[in-house]
């Protein structure tokens, strides 16, 4: 989706813009060009060489630089871009894109743009939640900024809320959703548009959260692949991206939910609110599920694999000239869903399975929720063709004790909050 798509990347003098280095290496992994702007501060928390070198062009910073306007103006370089993206955005910064100031090249190129602008801020906590920040904040997304994050968590300078920059991986999902049409402009509390209607991973200021059905309430979700090793350097896995375990455990914290997502190996980002437990293999995997209960709710979207190797070499197996490829003796994993699911004093209220089928997918599913004992089974076919394995999107059935329901086709952040809509009204 970002194939071929400029971005100039406008670097504010924040103690994240290391972060930058990294979210030039996702767009460009992804195809898309990145020239980069600093401004005087940016340039003392990370050098325009590394920005140069990870870009591969150019880094621009000085307004009145004779070669820079001679060559490209400051004009032309917002022009030339599809997209502007302040990351990180300082207090100082959106202060001045509110107050339309032009006192260096950044700032008077955002002014003079007519491209979209998204702003990944990043601060204090006290410097985000200030009136005057809030107010600034509010101005630019009534005006068509765009806003990705904050996040909340731990800060640099010791205290904990919201200030955090985003992931430079929800960066790159706010952009390609600015791409893709979906991202309206607003303040950080702006919401995807139309049917995939979301709140953006980003956090708004204690008390503006209104609906919260299930606060109080544990949830656990499992999700991503699991790894078999067959010795140090080998593994058995599967496909699964954890886009819709991720999407689920995002989903229940946006409704309140305290939330632990027990993930496999993945490339997705952590949800923000979300405890993140990583694991490998099936067996570290069960160990994070029991050390997460009691809960409430259990999800278990993870593709666990079936089978683990059966003796797991300690040292690489040497190919030998003329040897006999080694055999490998697998044995089963402990099933997660069904242990979950047990009859027990800590059995979740509610127990819900992921069965991943590529054919007779609702008769598998009914089959499966029955075999494992647990409550519901979202169902989704995942053969090829459908794309499901690492896609956006998923067409699933949520077999419950009264039958089987057919979803339409939708994203998998629009399954995650449907299915999340689904539980609060389980424990209305
Ligand atoms: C160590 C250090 C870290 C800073 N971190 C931030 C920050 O995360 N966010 C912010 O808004 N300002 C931060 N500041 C203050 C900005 O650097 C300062 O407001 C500067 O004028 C911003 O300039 P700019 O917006 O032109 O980049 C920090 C300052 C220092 C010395």
């Amino acid at each position: 989706m970002l194939r071929d798509k400029r971005i100039l990347l406008i670097v504010g003098g924040g103690i994240a813009a290391f972060k930058c280095l990294d979210l030039i290496r996702r767009l460009r992994e992804r195809g898309a060009a990145v020239r980069c702007v600093l401004t005087e501060s940016a340039a003392k928390f990370v050098t325009p060489l590394s920005l140069q070198a990870l870009s591969e062009d150019r880094v621009y910073g000085d307004m009145f630089s004779l070669t820079d306007e001679s060559e490209m103006g400051h004009i032309q370089l917002s022009r030339q871009a599809d997209l502007l993206v302040v990351a990180p955005a300082t207090a100082n910064l959106l202060a001045r894109m509110a107050g339309g100031m032009a006192d260096d090249l950044a700032a008077t190129v955002l002014l003079a743009t007519d491209k979209p602008v998204l702003a990944a801020p990043a601060m204090n906590v006290r410097m985000w939640l200030h009136p005057a920040t809030q107010a600034n904040v509010g101005l630019l997304g009534a005006r068509g900024t765009m806003f990705v994050g904050p996040n909340a968590g731990a800060m640099a300078c010791n205290e904990h809320g919201p200030g955090r920059m985003a992931e430079p991986l929800e960066i790159v999902a706010a952009i390609e959703s600015i791409f893709a049409g979906k991202l309206t402009a607003g303040p950080p509390q702006a919401r995807l548009a139309g049917p995939d209607t979301i709140e953006l991973p980003g956090t708004r200021s204690e008390g503006a959260l209104t609906h919260r059905p299930l606060a109080g309430r544990k949830a656990l979700v499992t999700s991503g692949p699991t790894r078999e090793a067959i010795d140090p350097v080998r593994y058995i896995s599967n496909h699964s991206s954890g886009k819709q375990g991720h999407a689920i455990a995002r989903a229940l914290a946006a409704l309140g939910a305290d939330v632990t997502l027990v993930s496999g190996p993945v490339a997705v980002a952590d949800p923000p609110g979300v405890r993140v437990v990583r694991v490998e293999s099936a067996d570290q995997m069960l160990a994070a599920c029991r050390d997460a209960s009691p809960v409430d709710i259990a999800v278990c979207a993870a593709a666990v694999a079936d089978w683990k190797v059966a003796n797991t070499a300690d040292a690489k197996l040497k190919k030998a000239p003329g040897a006999k490829p080694p055999a490998i003796d697998l044995v089963p994993n402990p099933d997660i869903l069904a242990t979950l699911s047990a009859p027990g004093p800590d059995r979740p209220a509610l127990v819900i399975g992921f069965a991943a089928e590529t054919e007779n997918v609702v008769a598998n599913a009914i089959a499966k929720r029955a075999r494992k004992g647990c409550d519901w089974i979202l169902a989704n076919d995942v053969s090829p063709a459908t794309g499901t394995f690492g896609g956006d999107d998923n067409t699933v059935h949520l077999v419950t004790t009264e039958g089987a329901e057919a979803w339409p086709p939708q994203s998998k952040d629009a399954v995650a909050r449907e299915l999340a809509r689904r539980v609060a009204a389980r424990f209305a």
